[in-house]
């Protein structure tokens, strides 16, 4: 499928690609331009911009020269202005050590400030004709509804992934058209909710569209719900230096470990509600304390309360004996405080 499939794309895209500034030109300063100014920037927005940029700074050195305070100017309002910081840098690397020629190779642009793989592969496809597949937000959705890919698209590793499927599919044509293809053809057909499965040229081989399934991809991680718990600790303090602890019985979390008697409340509950529970005078609490701990499914909203008291309690240890009982670690923590 994948040279029809490539083929069928670039006679689409060359048909009705948009009339973008920057595909007039394979000038790579300028694509380069565009490409930053596109990231996190919707194309009709970013237009405006480029051309403000080009109009200010035409070529490399102007931009290399160009002053932090003057680049922010033509910047504001586009936002993430990191890009604008590393443009800066890039430029002035370009003057020093390039001799003011803005590469167009892919294993030259990857080691510039601000270039990962997906610019310096438009860039290096689209100026130098490199066989540098992209991999957008666009490609992965429109790529991952075609083969049903089942991977999370916040991860490094399916952005690998696609990057390999996509040197399969780029073989054999002309790689710059393929990558602007691919990005034109997911934002504006395979669009992430509106998709256009009924004008679309590609929903015989669409795995996810014959199987009903378009508005499942791509996929995200799933979120794992965590549980919120509010874990109140008594810790009792006797005149001879005694607490009291208690072994957790045989399930859930901590099981056969050590704890301070526990109340666990459905929300944070305060050392007067607590002191009322087990009959304590309020006068004798000494100090309250809180932490949060998160384990992978919970987080636990910990609080120990800490009472003076009588010697006329069950189950008391030394203080300083704590150490010598397995305690779970936000309690180990606590106790390292206390004695
Ligand atoms: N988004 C970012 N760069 C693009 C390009 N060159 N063509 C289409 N969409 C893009």
């Amino acid at each position: 499928m994948s040279a029809s499939f490539s083929n069928k794309l670039i006679d689409w895209y060359r048909q009705n690609k948009r009339d973008l500034p920057w595909r007039k030109t394979k000038n790579p300063y300028k694509i380069w331009v565009s490409e930053i100014i596109l990231q996190q920037t919707r194309i009709e927005f970013g237009t405006k911009y480029y051309n403000r940029f080009l109009e200010k700074y035409p070529d490399v050195k102007k931009l290399a020269n160009s002053s932090d305070s003057d680049l922010m100017k033509i910047w504001e309002g586009l936002g993430y202005y990191s890009r604008a910081i590393n443009m800066l840098k890039t430029a002035k690397i370009i003057l020093n050590s390039y001799n003011g020629v803005f590469p167009s190779k892919y294993d030259q642009l990857i080691l510039l400030p601000g270039i990962g793989d997906y610019t310096a592969s438009a860039i290096s496809s689209i100026c130098n004709n490199e066989l540098q597949p992209v991999v957008d937000g666009n490609v992965l959705r429109f790529l991952s509804r075609m083969h049903k890919i089942d991977l999370p698209i916040e991860s490094i590793k399916t952005k690998k992934y696609f990057k390999k499927l996509g040197f399969r599919l780029i073989k054999d044509v002309n790689p710059g058209d393929f990558n602007q293809a691919l990005m034109d053809y997911g934002s504006m057909i395979c669009k992430p909710k509106k998709f256009d499965c009924k004008s679309c040229l590609f929903s015989i081989d669409c795995k996810a569209y014959n199987s009903n399934s378009v508005e499942n991809y791509p996929t995200k991680k799933k979120k794992i719900k965590v549980k919120e718990r509010y874990l109140n600790y008594v810790v009792v303090v006797t005149d001879d230096n005694k607490t009291q602890i208690k072994k957790r019985d045989g399930s859930g979390i901590w099981k056969n470990l050590y704890e301070f008697p526990l109340i666990e409340t459905e929300t944070q509950t305060s050392a007067k509600h607590i002191s009322k529970e087990l009959d304590l005078d309020f006068t004798d609490l000494l100090s309250v304390k809180r932490i949060n701990h998160k384990l992978s499914h919970q987080l636990l909203h910990i609080a120990f309360f800490v009472f003076r008291a009588n010697n006329k309690i069950d189950d008391l240890v030394d203080i300083n004996s704590l150490i010598n009982y397995p305690f779970p670690r936000p309690l180990n923590k606590f106790i390292s405080e206390l004695v």
